[in-house]
């Protein structure tokens, strides 16, 4: 699993064209872009981050990062998912950076998600939903995630870059993306769920054994 996300994340440099202005998501197939970030350092102009984790990982590979509103509209956005469809609907948000995450993607002109083979599903909903709340609205939230057919659980000792906290929703079935992900963000209290519709990926690229699959969103 991990040579696959290293080969993913490797595909994903092609991409990287010069005076690139470059968004880097979070998480572990994240991680293996940033340790080889160095080979096109040369082609990139300005980088920002979904994370206080990538920006650390950034700046010790020798990368200055700004944030988003300083930077304006990155060219790209790398970053990889907990499901992935070839609707190229995803779920994020299994490290709990998934606001960050929305809005440099939503930013951003091409969202690539670079992934392991396992992480390909046909419906989304096996990998729990995870929404981040402002901390007063947790009971609330959970009540009205029952109502629409999810556990949701608190998810104990964690903080959001942001200070609030994350349900992870359980038993969903997704059968809808874009129509869910719209219903949650109307519950007052939420900040954002990790159903990434409408805004979706443009580019997937899998890895599968040492070698990777891309599929384009034309
Ligand atoms: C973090 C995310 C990650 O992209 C997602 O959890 C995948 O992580 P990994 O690459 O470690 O499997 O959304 O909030």
């Amino acid at each position: 699993m991990n040579n696959e996300k290293k080969a993913a994340a490797i595909k994903s440099l092609e991409y990287i064209e010069h005076d690139c202005v470059l968004g880097v998501g979070t998480g572990s197939t994240v991680n293996y872009l940033i340790s080889e970030l160095h080979q096109v350092k040369h082609k990139i102009k300005l980088i920002t981050s979904s994370s206080e984790a990538s920006t650390a990982l950034l700046e010790e590979q020798g990368f200055t990062t700004d944030d988003l509103s300083s930077v304006g509209t990155p060219d790209l956005y790398i970053d990889g998912a907990d499901e992935i469809t070839k609707n190229f609907h995803m779920i994020k948000g299994g490290g709990g950076a998934l606001t960050r995450e929305k809005i440099i993607a939503h930013a951003s002109n091409q969202f690539i998600c670079i992934v392991d083979n396992s992480k390909l599903v046909d419906v989304l909903g096996s990998f729990p939903l995870p929404i981040e709340v402002i901390p007063m609205a947790k009971s609330m939230v959970s009540r009205e995630i029952a109502i629409l057919g999810g556990q949701a659980e608190l998810r104990h000792g964690f903080t959001t870059d942001n200070g609030n906290l994350i349900l992870d929703v359980h038993n969903l079935k997704i059968i809808d993306p874009p129509l869910l992900e719209k219903k949650i963000n109307n519950l007052p209290g939420v900040v954002t769920n990790g159903i990434f519709a409408l805004r979706s990926a443009d580019v997937i690229i899998i890895g599968t054994g040492d070698q990777t699959e891309t599929i384009e969103n034309d």
